[in-house]
């Protein structure tokens, strides 16, 4: 399998869309976390945790993984 789609390429503005996205607090059930919350691009897309935690300080029991070279 190709590492990336050739009917789904990297464009600008997809590229743009996601990196919003990621960063939307919107998406979260009580508008407090985004996807940077436990991936954030400074630990590696990570949060460095031992387990990560969601809205209302709610810890898991997993930790969060990079999201490098995922696709
Ligand atoms: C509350 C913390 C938390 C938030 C918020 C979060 N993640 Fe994760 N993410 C995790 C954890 C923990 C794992 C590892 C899950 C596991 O080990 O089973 C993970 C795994 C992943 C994976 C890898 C899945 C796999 O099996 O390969 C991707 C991709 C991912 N997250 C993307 C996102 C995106 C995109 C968002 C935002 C829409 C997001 N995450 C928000 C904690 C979080």
């Amino acid at each position: 399998m190709p590492l990336l789609s050739r009917d789904n390429p990297p464009l600008t503005q997809r590229v743009a869309l996601g990196k919003k996205l990621f960063h939307d607090k919107s998406l979260s059930k009580d508008g407090t976390i985004s996807c940077t919350t436990c991936h954030h691009e400074n630990k590696a897309f990570t949060d460095g945790l031992k387990f990560s935690k969601g809205i209302n300080d709610q810890e898991g029991d997993k930790n969060s993984m990079t999201l490098f070279n995922l696709a």
